[in-house]
């Protein structure tokens, strides 16, 4: 038989199999990330080296640097996920892999480590998108989390809010029109000099800061579900340097505070009312931006004022990790999707 069906009849008897072990690998940035995931939920284990201090010093990824670190980590990494997860290779059912979107020559070393390894244990290859694998790191933090509920996707690279009608079944209500929030948070701490990646740091540095300013400057995507931040962010960075040209000192607090107010309550306000407007009940998060600690609190205290039930990943869920690749994998294999042969590539972006 060839080796495409013989995967496919392998993949089709997991959909029936009691316990099924899948090891997942995440690559798309400056994370490599090993984990073993058993039936969606479980988390065996799941490394994650991170390559941020070695970006630190060019103030943001680059990319050539990031896989080359991952070329240098990915096998060591590959051990410690085994061993963590007390496994042998042989009970691993099937190998899963983010295939984009992201750095592509980053996401080829992941790529091309799940192909080798997928071939040599003879066990399916399943392709996931990285932005698919944010959402199901609520599925790894939360046991009884199930669809359907609302999502608001903030990254690095994304920002959108999603209808989740089921694990595999996504319906796109709003987006940002020009940058992700994630990168404006980056943007607003290096204006700050403040170190990469800058979201942490303006979390970190806002609890001393109070509300001195307001950057909003346009109203008109108001009624949407879409969002604008490239106008808060230049509204932040001509300040500081008008400031900066007349020789006047700022308050980095008190920026970043106002700054973090002012991009939380667009994103709370445009997720409860969209989680209105579709009729559900359950609001989560996912992705970096996830992590941020007012983020949390203020869509804690407008879901219970709303009575939906609000779900976030824990932090170390929140940031790139192999788990929620594990995750999101099994659901697709569940419903027979995702299943790649040895023809799979990177690529930069990809739909849900
Ligand atoms: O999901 P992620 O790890 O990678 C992408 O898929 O992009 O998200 C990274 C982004 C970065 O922009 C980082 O600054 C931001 O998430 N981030 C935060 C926080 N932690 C990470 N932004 C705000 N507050 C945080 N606590
Ligand atoms: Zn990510």
């Amino acid at each position: 038989m060839k080796y495409f069906e013989r995967m496919k009849e392998k993949f089709e008897k997991l959909q029936n199999k009691k316990d099924v072990i899948i090891l997942s690998i995440e690559s798309s940035c400056d994370e490599t990330s090993i984990a073993v995931v058993k039936n969606g939920r479980e988390i065996l284990s799941n490394i994650i080296a991170s390559q941020i201090e070695i970006h630190r010093r060019f103030g943001g990824v680059v990319p050539e640097v990031a896989s080359r670190n991952h070329i240098l980590a990915i096998s060591n990494i590959f051990k410690q996920a085994i061993e963590q997860a007390g496994i042998e290779k042989s009970d691993i059912d099937a190998v899963a892999v983010t295939y984009g979107a992201g750095l592509v020559g980053a996401l080829l070393v992941g790529v091309n480590f799940a192909k080798a390894l997928a071939y040599s244990l003879d066990v399916p290859l399943i392709a996931v998108s990285h932005v698919h694998g944010h959402i199901a790191g609520n599925y790894v933090s939360h046991a009884k989390l199930e669809p359907p509920f609302l999502c608001l996707m903030v990254s690095g690279g994304h920002c959108a809010i999603l209808r989740v009608e089921d694990y595999n079944s996504f319906k796109l209500i709003g987006s940002t029109v020009d940058d992700a929030v994630g990168e404006c948070f980056d943007k607003v701490a290096r204006v700050l000099s403040l170190p990469y990646p800058g979201g942490p740091e303006i979390d970190k540095l806002a609890k001393e800061g109070h509300k001195t300013h307001n950057f909003v400057v346009s109203n008109s995507l108001k009624n949407t579900f879409n969002f604008s931040f490239s106008g808060i962010k230049t509204a932040v960075v001509n300040y500081v340097h008008n400031m900066e040209q007349k020789g006047e000192k700022i308050n980095k607090a008190d920026i970043a505070f106002s700054f973090q107010d002012d991009v939380t309550n667009e994103l709370v306000e445009k997720t409860v009312r969209a989680c209105k407007e579709q009729g559900l009940n359950k609001i989560i998060v996912a992705g970096g931006v996830g992590a941020n600690s007012m983020l949390r609190e203020k869509f804690e205290k407008a879901c219970a004022n709303d009575g939906f039930e609000f779900f976030s990943p824990v932090l170390k869920l929140c940031t790139d990790n192999a788990a929620m690749i594990g995750s999101a994998s099994y659901y697709m294999m569940k419903d027979g999707l995702g299943l790649a042969d040895l023809s799979l590539t990177a690529k930069a972006t990809v739909g849900l």
